[in-house]
């Protein structure tokens, strides 16, 4: 990558010693002004080279199959989501790597190939970065806009299941024996609000944007930008927060509350007793932010939730057991289903950490390269799943049955354990290999435990969402932010007695 700080100080140094050497033929102030000058047409010129001229002319990647993409004034602030990957794998299905352009037209390689998906997440997953997209956007999703609740039962359920996500995280962070988290949990979801409300939409875009050419924190750390401002605020009142949970919690721990059982991860950091502060409270807060959201909606189930969970608040009712999610055949396909059909993480980079022979695809690719994997055009594409396939042939197996993969279709989680995914790569929904996600035991159970709940209770319908205010889950208006998540939804919620 560019090493900027270095130009800047060519830049500017080189004018100031013209001067000196030829014995101050300008005035100081022409100097510096001559050095900002020419800082900033180089700048200029850098950013025309990196968006104009390198991609076309000297990449050495140019010879790559490449995506059909739009002009390039149309999409220069924009990255591709996992819709458009999915389109430029249908574009080229037989090319095992796909050259496109992100944000200001820099180069990046989509990755279809299974045995490099493999080296990339797996077998040298030490190789590959996480790239500094990742890095910047690795942050969860803004608030939801305040809506107003609707006439016959309508609510928005987003918000709703984003405080109760946010409740499961805490209590897992904290646990529940401190009461005044509860009562501040509202002040708490606020902050978080606030403090990623900036990696999302057009910011994250732009900041992404300039990442690609240039340190942001050289620009964003002078701008005083409204939300910059207000999201580190927040994130200060959160760290306080924290902070001023792991001092109580120092406080009361003696070596006979080591003795008590571990009920929350900030206890058993503090009981572990190799961690710093510092340290113990980066964990809570990354634990926070990224336990923050995670949603999901399906379909009903509420025949099979009502035979075996006990209903909420029913005395006398045997406890809940964890094992009991592992016979609950059409919960666990709605939740597969769901995963598949739209994984949250819709678009991952890595970086190259050095020229390195891509296995599968034959490809050497250079240092310093990103590569695109996309779980979400992979977990609709035909390559990776079965179905959909015309059933001419007579030996009508259990596969031929598969639905296409490009519908959101539990039945195809009950015909196959393995929901016709073609090859182990193909469902990647918590990423794969050693940088996968630590919590998707924890994601999975509270998405189940989330979904029985409501559909155990509820009748949900759709009121209004997608597109024509009458959609099915394939019609919901997506935003890919670091998560995709949809755009409103907003469902009608009908209690149904006997539960
Ligand atoms: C489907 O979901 C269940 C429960 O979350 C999980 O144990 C199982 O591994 C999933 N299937 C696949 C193929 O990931």
């Amino acid at each position: 990558m560019f090493d900027y700080i270095n130009f800047i100080l060519f830049a500017t140094s080189t004018p100031i010693l013209v001067n000196i050497a030829f014995r101050h033929p300008y005035s100081w102030l022409h100097t510096i002004l001559l050095a900002q000058a020419f800082a900033v047409f180089f700048s200029f010129c850098s950013l025309i080279d990196a968006i104009f001229v390198q991609p076309f002319l000297f990449s050495s990647l140019r010879e790559l199959p490449t995506a059909g993409q739009d002009p390039i004034w149309t999409r220069l602030f924009k990255e591709p989501t996992g819709d458009q990957l999915l389109r430029f794998m249908r574009q080229s299905p037989s090319s095992q790597i796909i050259r496109y352009f992100g944000v200001l037209n820099s180069e990046r390689l989509l990755l279809t190939d299974p045995k490099d998906l493999k080296q990339v997440l797996d077998s040298e997953a030490y190789e590959f970065g996480r790239s500094y997209l990742i890095r910047r956007l690795l942050s969860p999703i803004n608030g939801v806009d305040g809506q107003t609740p609707g006439p016959d039962n309508a609510v928005e359920i987003l918000k709703w299941l984003e405080k109760t996500t946010f409740q499961v995280i805490v209590t897992a962070v904290f646990g529940t024996t401190t009461a005044d988290i509860q009562t501040h949990i509202e002040d708490l979801l606020a902050e978080f609000r606030d403090a990623f409300s900036i990696s999302s939409g057009l910011h994250a875009q732009a900041e992404m944007a300039w990442e690609t050419i240039l340190p942001s924190h050289l620009f964003f750390g002078l701008i005083p930008l409204d939300d910059v401002r207000k999201a580190k605020s927040s994130m200060q009142g959160i760290k306080a927060y924290c902070q001023k949970q792991i001092a109580k919690r120092r406080l009361e721990y003696t070596p006979e509350s080591r003795k008590l059982p571990d009920k929350n991860i900030l206890d058993t950091a503090i009981k572990s007793e190799d961690l710093s502060d510092e340290e113990i409270l980066q964990l809570c807060t990354t634990f926070l932010a990224t336990g923050y959201k995670t949603v999901s909606v399906a379909a009903l189930l509420r025949t099979e939730v009502r035979r075996h969970f006990p209903a909420p608040g029913q005395a006398g009712s045997p406890p809940f057991k964890p094992d009991l999610l592992q016979n609950m055949p059409v919960l666990t396909a709605v939740c597969n289903e769901t995963l598949r059909f739209a994984p949250l993480v819709h678009l991952t980079f890595r970086e190259a950490r050095t020229d390195i022979l891509l296995s599968g695809s034959n490809q050497v690719v250079p240092e310093g390269t990103i590569l695109a994997i996309s779980p979400w055009a992979i977990h609709r594409s035909p390559v990776y799943w079965r179905g959909g396939e015309s059933s001419v042939g007579f030996s009508s197996t259990s596969h031929t049955a598969c639905p296409s993969p490009s519908t959101w279709d539990m039945t195809r989680w009950l015909l196959d354990k393995k929901g016709g995914a073609r090859m182990q790569c193909s469902f990647m929904p918590f990423g794969r290999g050693p940088r996968s996600c630590i919590a998707e035991t924890f994601a999975r159970d509270e998405m189940a435990i989330l979904l029985a709940a409501l559909v155990g209770r509820f009748d949900f319908s759709f009121r209004s969402s997608g597109r024509d205010g009458n959609a099915t889950p394939e019609d919901l208006r997506v935003s890919f932010g670091v998560a995709a998540k949809p755009v409103k939804l907003i469902v009608r919620a009908q209690p149904v007695d006997g539960w």
